[in-house]
């Protein structure tokens, strides 16, 4: 096996002596490229934001960027990275590099004043650049200057630049108009560009990985057969696919593992198939993939996307995590339950299919055996035509829900048919909603039905009292969900 490496700005470089819980941030840092910068090591700021090459959606490779500081180095193992200090653009030998175009932008427009986080912003945006199908829109309804700020709508550019590849930078000083206006400005990459270039190539395949230290160590196998074995064989593994949750605990509660396997890469869990019954979405696509290769196909998901922290998280974490984690206020539960989704579990011993609504069984436990993984979420068809997800959170974007409601509804000749509920963040674990769907079905679409099954949606649950929200105030917000849901729906689905 090959020494574990990571080709950093086209070169290679090996990740011994780092640890195999050392993060891609303090591995580049520890290195001298301290371009990449720590504000908060849990994936709230993207200050440690870098690109990697991924397999793309509509080109070979994709230029992703991700949180430097959630991701072990080891995870990386073979594959291609590049930091803001890569991003500079080599000029004649002997004189400096040039700005890269998003640079550039963001000096000449004073998006940049202290500077600290203006790396991880340079490379969220180039990433944004280079997406293939960012398109400029010859709508004339923007203004000619792109630094006026007007795009087409409030989080598009006129050059198509989507805002929300910034959701997960934070800056504490310049004010965030500068950034946009930059956004807003910058042009397409150029045929020489060597970063658009490489989209057209393949990315690095993934590597069987055995990288080991000082009695701790990190793992990859090639194939769900290899790692369900090794599983078996290390019960004890900590399991990782973005490791979004997994690096905060290693940053913030110093936890340590000795023996961390990853599934990312899994060929088997990378698959989305769409039947003529249901729908399969591997559980080791990250949520921009599956964001963006569904394109809007399951609108209840398309809702959740924007609303699930950032993109920055949302280009590593996986529904898979999301599910395995078992935590009571993840944001995909409560919309896989209301879409009365399956998970797929698979050992040695074969594979079983379990209902959701079958798969919590307390506080961040579920019915997942030791040695199981999720490889899959089924989304069963047809879906209910009348779906909204309502995240209750302090801030509309990255952000942790205080209550999180999704709803699925057939709503025919003005009768509710059927109704599904997810709720996240009023019990022990993601519930149904099964008061409340009962006090739906059979019963008129009116004001009438919805106030009376609004005051049983209150009652749903054991909410707590906690920092993010009193229980009274999460109660509150469940019945408003349902009245807001009748309020933007009306219209839909009056007939
Ligand atoms: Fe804040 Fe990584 S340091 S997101
Ligand atoms: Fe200072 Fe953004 S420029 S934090």
């Amino acid at each position: 096996m090959v020494a574990a490496r990571i080709t950093v700005n086209g070169k290679e470089t090996p990740i011994a002596p780092a640890a195999p819980h050392t993060t891609v941030l303090d591995f580049l840092r520890e290195r001298g490229l301290t371009g990449t910068k720590e504000g908060c090591a849990e994936g709230e700021c993207g200050a440690c934001s870098v690109l990697v090459a991924r397999p793309g959606v509509n080109k070979p490779t994709d230029w992703v960027a991700v949180n430097a500081c959630l991701v072990p180095a080891a995870a990386l193992d073979g594959q291609e990275i590049i930091t803001s200090e890569g991003l500079a653009i080599a000029g004649e030998p002997g004189t400096p590099p040039a700005l890269h175009p998003v640079q550039e932008e963001m000096a000449v427009r004073g998006g940049s004043q202290c500077g600290y986080c203006t790396p991880g912003f340079v490379c969220s945006m180039a990433a944004e650049y280079y997406r293939p199908d960012r398109c400029a829109h010859a709508d004339t309804n923007t203004a000619a200057d792109p630094a006026d700020g007007a795009g087409i709508d409030a989080e598009h550019g006129p050059n198509g630049f989507d805002l929300h590849a910034l959701s997960g930078n934070l800056c504490r000083c310049t004010g965030y108009r500068p950034i946009r206006d930059a956004a807003y400005a910058v042009g397409e990459p150029t045929d020489e560009d060597p970063l658009a270039q490489r989209r057209e190539q393949a990315p690095p395949a993934p590597v069987a990985t055995e990288y080991a230290r000082d009695d701790s160590a990190f793992l990859r196998r090639n194939t769900l057969a290899e790692t369900l074995e090794l599983l078996r064989e290390r019960p004890d593994a900590v399991v990782v696919a973005g490791s979004t949750d997994w690096g905060v605990e290693v940053n913030i509660r110093s936890r340590r593992a000795d023996c961390v396997v990853a599934i990312d890469r899994l060929p088997e869990l990378r698959e989305l198939r769409v039947a003529s019954d249901h729908i399969e979405i591997g559980a080791a696509l990250t949520l921009t993939e599956i964001e963006r290769r569904l394109d809007g196909e399951v609108p209840l998901l398309a809702e959740l996307f924007p609303q699930f922290a950032s993109r920055l998280i949302r280009n590593g974490a996986t529904l898979g995590g999301n599910l395995g984690t078992g935590s009571p206020i993840g944001d995909s539960p409560p919309v896989l339950l209301a879409l009365e989704a399956s998970v797929v579990l698979a050992g040695t011993d074969g594979e079983r299919e379990v209902p959701l609504a079958d798969y919590f069984t307390g506080y961040r436990q579920s019915v997942r055996r030791p040695g199981e993984l999720i490889r899959a979420v089924r989304v069963p068809l047809p879906l209910s035509p009348v779906t909204a997800f309502h995240k209750i959170a302090k801030r509309r974007f990255d952000d942790i829900s205080s209550v999180a409601v999704a709803f699925a509804l057939d709503v025919e000749d003005g009768i509710v048919r059927k109704a599904r509920i997810g709720l996240g963040g009023v019990a022990a674990t993601p519930i149904r909603a099964l008061a409340t769907e009962a006090a739906l079905q059979g019963l008129p679409w009116s004001a009438e039905t919805v106030e009376a099954a609004a005051r049983v949606l209150r009652g749903e649950g054991t909410p707590m009292d906690d920092h993010r929200a009193s229980s009274l105030y999460r109660s509150a917000m469940l019945g408003q969900s349902l009245l807001k849901l009748y309020a933007q729906t009306t219209e839909a689905v009056s007939s």
